[in-house]
């Protein structure tokens, strides 16, 4: 967490830092427009958030890895989308889970749990949320209707998450900046 100033009550305002990391085969061809990292941009910013990197990666285990590894060095909050169904080359919750030092189930399950009124196929993401030092990394389905679903999950929870990861817990959640 970095910070971007003072705020009126002389507090100084964390700006959380952002990073999106869209898997995708298609897409990282660019045979397909990457609509659900675009979302998750447009929401983060809306949040005053920072998107600190952005990429589109194929559904390589090592690829993803190596990008997760990175970016946790650099980024409060790593939000993955794609690659975390059934099928076979669908590989993001294991890269995820090889980076990860610290699991965060409840976030996955949230996601699965209050999502599932608006579709029952929400079970069938195996999206998985973890820590890695002081960086909290979840995965999104892959699909824009997802991802928005998911955010919707996710607003409330991340302020004060993102505030006890930073070892700063006060009670009082990240504001947006
Ligand atoms: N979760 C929500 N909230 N809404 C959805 O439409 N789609 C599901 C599921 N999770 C969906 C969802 C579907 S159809 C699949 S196949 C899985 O996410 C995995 O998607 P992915 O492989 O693109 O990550």
């Amino acid at each position: 967490m970095c910070y971007d100033g003072d705020s009126p009550k002389g507090q100084r305002k964390p700006v959380v830092r952002v990073a999106i990391l869209t898997s995708s085969d298609a897409g990282a061809q660019g045979l397909r427009e990457d609509i659900s990292g675009q979302r998750i941009r447009q929401w983060a910013e809306a949040q005053g958030w920072q998107v600190v990197h952005y990429a589109i990666v194929p559904d390589e285990r090592g690829v993803i890895v190596d990008r997760l590894r990175q970016w946790a060095q650099e980024a409060d909050l790593i939000l993955t989308t794609g690659g975390t169904g059934l099928g076979p080359r669908d590989i993001t919750p294991e890269a995820t889970l090889e980076v990860v030092e610290r699991l965060v189930p409840g976030l996955a399950e949230a996601m699965r749990a209050l999502t599932a009124h608006k579709t029952p196929l929400a079970y069938l993401s195996r999206s998985v949320a973890g820590i890695r030092g002081r960086c909290l990394i979840i995965n999104l389905p892959g699909s824009p209707r997802a991802v928005a679903e998911c955010l919707e999950v996710l607003q409330p929870l991340l302020p004060h998450a993102l505030d006890i990861l930073r070892g700063s817990a006060t009670g009082h959640p990240v504001s947006p900046a």
